[in-house]
């Protein structure tokens, strides 16, 4: 692929410079109809059973992207008071909130009780505690099935070696629990880990977590979790997840699941989130300064790791285009580069040594794929303000859906500025 911006008209005929010019840079960009679409396919992932998708809201939390997925039928996950909160603002009713978390304290599980959203306990003792807190209620249970998936260790979530979850063998004390308190298991959860481009090892979990599933009395909802991966390599023309022959062997497995029960089904869910918003965004940021050190060409840019944490934290591969005037420039010729922020940390690189088309300082850059972990991970390290974010609605009309935070933002909590 020659320019993934160019060839799906991501800005919709704007011209990046003007986007630039006029919300300043590092600018998180997001496409309205690449955004809907991807959500309207995890919507559809399952259509011949009860099924339900619930965007995992922590990949990107915006208001109006939150919104969108509400008007595209999505239910919501929340791992936090806070996104619990900001999900009843862009007006989900508590039926389509889930409540994910690990390891809180009494008032977030209060929270969701009294809001009436159903919660999903990660351990015994958080079962415990909403048994104290709800007696009576019902609840779901994060089971860990002891497999994981995921394109780095930091997120696999699932498996021998992570916190997630009450592992299989405990199952019998989750029914100890419900019986002291009275507890409806309605519903059991799981998450195998993010960003897998080969279905299987989701798969597999999915059979394991059905025999799982067959331990518990009238189950009202199975949840797979999320993680369906996306192409970061999209330049290289790496493949999409196949989206049709996963459905296919996914309800395969579900076939063999609702013939056991076809009088009982419960609601099957999945979690995802990185798929609904990854490729509908990207950062517009500048390039400040070029230079040469021991022979390696660094061009210097405002797009930190505060702006992107994920190559810093996870290594993660982003796909960069250069944009010259606001075209951007061909890559039929490359060179070497490693491209930076203004962080003062030497590993705060958004790519190493990679071959890139040509950049000169004013120039801007453009991280592809950063929908989806980029602004909800960002922060304000190096008490830089964190960037604004623009939506290009699809009738092409470019939207400011986040400000720039200020410097009085960020000065705000400081008790002697205020008094
Ligand atoms: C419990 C849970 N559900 C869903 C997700 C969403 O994962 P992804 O964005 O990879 O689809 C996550 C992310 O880590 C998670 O922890």
């Amino acid at each position: 692929m020659r320019s993934y911006i160019e060839e799906c008209d991501f800005f919709k005929g704007i011209d990046p410079e003007e986007i630039a010019g006029k919300y300043g840079t590092p600018t998180y960009v997001y496409n309205e109809e690449i955004i809907r679409k991807r959500m309207r396919e995890v919507a559809n992932v399952i259509t011949k059973y009860p099924y339900r998708a619930n965007y995992s809201m922590k990949a990107n939390s915006n208001l109006t992207i939150l919104k969108i997925a509400l008007e595209e039928g999505l239910n919501a996950d929340a791992m936090s008071e806070g996104e619990m909160r900001l999900l009843i603002k862009a007006g989900f009713p508590s039926d389509r909130i889930f409540f994910v978390p690990n390891n809180v304290d009494r008032s977030e599980l209060q929270f969701a009780i009294d809001n009436g959203i159903m919660t999903s306990l990660d351990s015994l003792d958080q079962l415990d505690l909403f048994g104290r807190l709800n007696p009576g209620g019902k609840c779901s249970v994060r089971i860990n099935p002891g497999v994981g998936a995921g394109h780095h260790e930091k997120v696999v979530t699932a498996g021998k070696k992570t916190k997630f979850g009450v592992a299989e063998e405990d199952v019998d004390k989750i029914f100890e629990i419900a019986e002291k308190y009275d507890l409806k298991i309605a519903e059991i959860n799981q998450h195998v880990g993010s960003q897998y481009l080969d279905p299987e090892p989701f798969l597999a979990a999915v059979e394991n977590f059905l025999r799982i599933a067959e331990k518990f009395d009238s189950l009202e909802y199975i949840d797979f979790g999320g993680g369906y991966g996306i192409p970061y390599h999209k330049l290289d023309d790496e493949a999409r997840f196949d989206m049709a022959s996963f459905t296919e062997r996914f309800t395969a497995l579900l076939d063999v699941y609702a013939a056991k029960y076809k009088d009982r089904l419960p609601l099957f869910k999945s979690e995802p989130g990185r798929y609904c918003v990854a490729e509908g965004g990207v950062i517009l940021g500048r390039v400040h300064a070029c230079k040469q050190n021991a022979g390696k060409k660094y061009a210097g840019t405002d797009i930190g790791m505060n702006v992107l944490a994920r190559p810093t934290l996870y290594d993660s591969y982003h796909d960069i285009e250069i944009l010259h005037k606001g075209k951007a420039v061909s890559r039929d010729v490359l060179e070497e580069i490693s491209v930076s922020g203004n962080i003062c940390e030497s590993g705060d690189l958004l790519c190493k040594e990679r071959p890139l088309a040509h950049i000169e300082t004013g120039d801007l850059v453009c991280v592809l794929d950063a929908g989806a972990y980029g602004y909800s991970m960002s922060s304000s390290y190096n008490t830089r303000p964190r960037a604004a974010e623009v939506l290009i609605t699809k009738e092409g009309k470019d939207v400011l859906i986040r400000r720039r935070e200020t410097y009085d933002d960020l000065f705000a909590l400081f008790p002697e500025i205020n008094s």
